[in-house]
């Protein structure tokens, strides 16, 4: 085993979130209700909560010689994240500017630094377990492979990011939303990939799940009142992670991947809803879900 838990690849972001209760139109400027700043970027946020959860963690990303840059680096190494996977480079830190409108958000985002990503694999050796989020065909393609061959765990949240079909079969576990899914493979017929474990979130909270053996069901229960989704999908994934590098079954890791979402919908920000792994074990006890932690 690795000497690192999970390493998360993806982008590291600054978000800028308004809530607001219609969005602008041309030339117009609005009053938001509330806002919101903070560090972001999808792999990132999960790595927040799996280092909460006392795993030992890792990054690899770019980030700005900037103040940004600076406060990803910092607060990694605040939380206990091994942050030698992080090269800094000579252009703006990635950013994203969100507007909410109860469960409706748009979102601009600017790459930045995060283009400037690499594989470093003498790094990504380190990891028992690889975490990406969207990140480029050819670094999907070229870190799954490695990972294949190294008998490294993958898990891919691909977002809005180019799936590369050749690889596909080498995803341990594939992570979508429901909207993603029916935009990439027309339904929801979970045999449409041919990832080994495919996990589909669902727009009221709860996920339907494909495992290796073919054998699908649902996972559901908590459903909140949606302040903010901004990096509940991320919370999933950190919750199913965890599952996973415990040693759970797919059932109780998905279902710890439904109560972190249901956390993090009702806070507005990425990063607001993370507690450690004794509050959450507090948390599933009264809420009722019974889990092996
Ligand atoms: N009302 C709700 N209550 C609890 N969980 C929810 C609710 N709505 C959505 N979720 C969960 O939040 C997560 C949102 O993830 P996703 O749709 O991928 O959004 P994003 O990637 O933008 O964070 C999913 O796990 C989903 O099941
Ligand atoms: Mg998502």
């Amino acid at each position: 085993m690795g000497e690192l838990d999970v390493i998360g690849i993806g982008n590291l972001n600054y978000d800028i979130i308004m809530l607001v209760e219609r969005f602008p139109e041309f030339h117009e400027k609005i009053q938001a209700k509330d806002a919101f700043f903070g560090l972001g970027g999808a792999a990132a946020n999960t790595i927040s909560w799996l280092a909460h959860m006392g795993l030992r963690t890792g990054f690899l990303g770019a980030v700005g010689e900037d103040e940004i840059g600076e406060a990803h680096i910092a607060y990694f190494k605040k939380i206990g994240v091994d942050t030698g996977g992080i090269k800094v480079v000579g252009t703006h830190s990635g950013m994203a500017l969100v507007m909410i409108k109860g469960d409706d958000k748009r979102i601009v985002k600017f790459s930045g630094a995060n283009a400037l990503k690499e594989p470093d694999f003498g790094y990504l050796e380190k990891a028992g377990h690889i975490h990406l989020s969207s990140n480029p065909p050819d670094i999907l393609e070229a870190v799954i492979n490695f990972a294949h061959k190294k008998g490294i765990m993958v898990s891919l949240d691909i977002g809005e990011a180019e799936l590369p079909g050749r690889i596909e079969d080498k995803i341990d576990y594939l992570l979508m939303n429901e909207d993603e899914y029916r935009r990439k493979f027309g339904d929801l017929d979970l045999n449409a990939t041919a990832a080994r474990n495919l996990i589909v979130t669902l727009n009221g909270g709860g996920a339907l799940v494909r495992d290796e053996n073919g054998e699908s069901f649902e996972i559901r229960g908590l459903s909140a009142e949606v302040v903010d989704s901004t990096g509940a999908g991320d919370a999933f994934d950190a919750g199913l992670i965890y599952g996973i590098i415990r040693g759970w079954n797919l059932r109780d890791a998905s279902k710890l991947g439904m109560l972190l979402a249901y956390l993090t919908v009702q806070k507005v920000g990425a990063r607001s809803a993370i507690i450690p792994l004794e509050e959450i074990k507090r948390k599933a006890r009264e809420l009722g879900l019974s889990l092996p932690f």
